[in-house]
């Protein structure tokens, strides 16, 4: 089912399944919250480990790879979250938008550790990042037949449809590969470059081996990281947005220009020689 970008999804989901209990991870994307907070779920934040999940919800996320962290969740990890669901009753949103950035690194889909039962299973993908196309608003959702078509029937009185143009460009750019291997690569690039410089200036790396972002802390609160960026003209996120386990951490995003991103590790560089 298409979704005017997966964004949309995320913050309906709740809604639409009437959920009463979410569970998202401790650190996440805000949108796992909000979607549960309209939806007036209650929101139980969860450690990646499906074995301590509580017994009974109705909804929950995952996201590999993970935005904020990077992180990619190992197949038992999927396979753990898939015998939850089994057992729980509840549905399980799998927000795979960062798929195609994995360098490497082996990432699974749940479709594919589900195995062609998709009861009760939903996978989110976007447009916006595996093609670069966020502002079309191009997504899709893939996964319980049943479950979309309930949600197809509620949608499209909701307005929620995707212009066909749209439909159109998604079906193209989901019909080549290479574009998303090239973008993939600059991502890469552009994190080796500035890892570089992070890690001089005494940051600590977590995770981060996927996505489009570096997640790092120097052991001081988010926000002095935060401020010794913007004295540097470098702007990033503090980890404190993501949940309260992130204060600790800086979100740096690898969407700015191959030049900015060396001009930013060059002006790490200059400081570090500065403050020694
Ligand atoms: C984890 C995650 N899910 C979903 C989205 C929404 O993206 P879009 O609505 O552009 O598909 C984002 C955007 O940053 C994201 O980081």
């Amino acid at each position: 089912m298409p979704t005017l970008g997966s964004k949309e999804l995320v913050a309906l989901l709740a809604y639409l399944l009437e959920a009463k209990s979410v569970l998202i991870p401790e650190i996440a994307y805000p949108t796992y919250k909000v979607g549960a907070l309209l939806a007036k779920a209650e929101v139980i934040e969860v450690g990646i480990d499906a074995h301590t999940w509580p017994d009974r919800a109705d909804l929950a996320w995952i996201n590999s790879p993970s935005n904020p962290t990077g992180r990619v969740h190992s197949k038992a990890e999927l396979e753990a979250a898939l015998t939850w669901v089994r057992k729980s009753g509840a549905t399980l949103a799998s927000d795979e938008c960062y798929l195609p950035f994995t360098n490497g690194i082996q990432a699974h889909s749940i479709l594919e550790i589900a195995n062609g039962d998709n009861r009760s299973i939903l996978a989110l993908h976007s447009l916006s990042k595996r093609s670069n196309m966020a502002g079309y608003r191009g997504a899709f959702v893939a996964g319980d037949s049943k479950l979309i078509a309930r949600l197809l029937e509620i949608r499209k009185h909701m307005g929620m449809m995707l212009a066909l143009p749209i439909q159109n460009s998604m079906a193209i750019a989901l019909s080549d590969h290479s574009h998303v291997e090239m973008q993939a690569g600059k991502y890469q690039t552009r994190r080796v470059v500035l890892a570089k410089a992070l890690i001089e200036a005494g940051f600590k790396i977590e995770f981060s081996e996927a996505g489009l972002y570096i997640w790092c802390s120097r052991d001081e609160s988010d926000w002095q990281s935060v401020a010794w960026f913007a004295d540097l003209g470098i702007l990033v996120t503090p980890g404190s947005f993501y949940g309260v386990k992130g204060d600790r951490f800086v979100r740096i995003a690898l969407t700015a220009s191959d030049e900015n991103i060396s001009c930013a590790a060059s002006r790490i560089f200059e400081a570090i020689k500065h403050d020694k």
